[in-house]
């Protein structure tokens, strides 16, 4: 076993079943350790996932609870815990501007488009209406206007005719299972970082 002092600390966000969560959890080297999973949802499988592999886990329901007062919850959390950097691995809420100051350049997202194409939700579906040729996964920095932050890493997939939109979130998943793991390990090894609005590679 390594020692829990090696490499970055990183908390997980989650909303569902967890299955980049998981493909973080694998490639975990040394450079970065899963110290804590925080979901806003009680009994999804990406908690389980955590559980399993002795991970801490914590449920912080959003229901009946301003914005701040939530991400509140959260960030005391993630300092308690003293975590380095913040993941979201499928966390379905969006953050309020003061959450995502105080982790400016910590806190990083996947989201499943070419971005800055296609943003928001119904990502899928929109691509195939638009006969797009390409999709594809990108991993960013997180800042306060949604899926608008500076990208550290992309994998683009076809978008075959025949496509149904779970067909193509199957083939995006796959990639980013690959994809997430990589960049987490460029900024836990201080290979990247946000500056002055950018993502910079050194
Ligand atoms: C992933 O496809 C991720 O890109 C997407 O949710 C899925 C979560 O799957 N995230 C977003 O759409 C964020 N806007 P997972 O729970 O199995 O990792």
């Amino acid at each position: 076993m390594k020692p829990n002092s090696s490499g970055k600390k990183v908390a997980v966000l989650i909303s569902g079943r967890g299955s980049n969560l998981a493909s973080l959890m694998d490639a975990a080297d040394g450079s970065y350790k899963i110290i804590l999973v925080i979901s806003n949802v009680a009994g999804v499988a990406g908690l389980d996932r955590a559980r399993d592999a002795g991970i801490a886990t914590a449920v912080i329901p959003h229901a009946g609870k301003s914005r701040e007062a939530f991400d509140g919850e959260i960030d005391n959390l993630l300092r308690a815990a003293n975590a380095d950097l913040v993941v979201l691995a499928g966390f379905m809420r969006i953050l309020s501007d003061g959450f995502v100051r105080g982790w400016e350049g910590k806190l990083i997202n996947i989201h499943p488009s070419l971005l800055p194409a296609y943003k928001g939700t119904r990502v899928h579906e929109r691509v195939i209406e638009a006969r797009e040729a390409l999709s594809g996964a990108s991993v960013h920095f997180v800042v306060p206007e949604l899926d608008a932050g500076p990208v550290i890493a992309q994998a683009s997939v076809p978008v075959h005719p025949a496509d149904t939109p779970q067909m193509l979130a199957d083939r995006i998943l796959a990639v980013e299972h690959k994809l997430y793991p990589e960049a987490l390990k460029l900024l836990a090894q201080d290979k990247v970082k946000l500056q002055n609005g950018l993502t910079v590679f050194s």
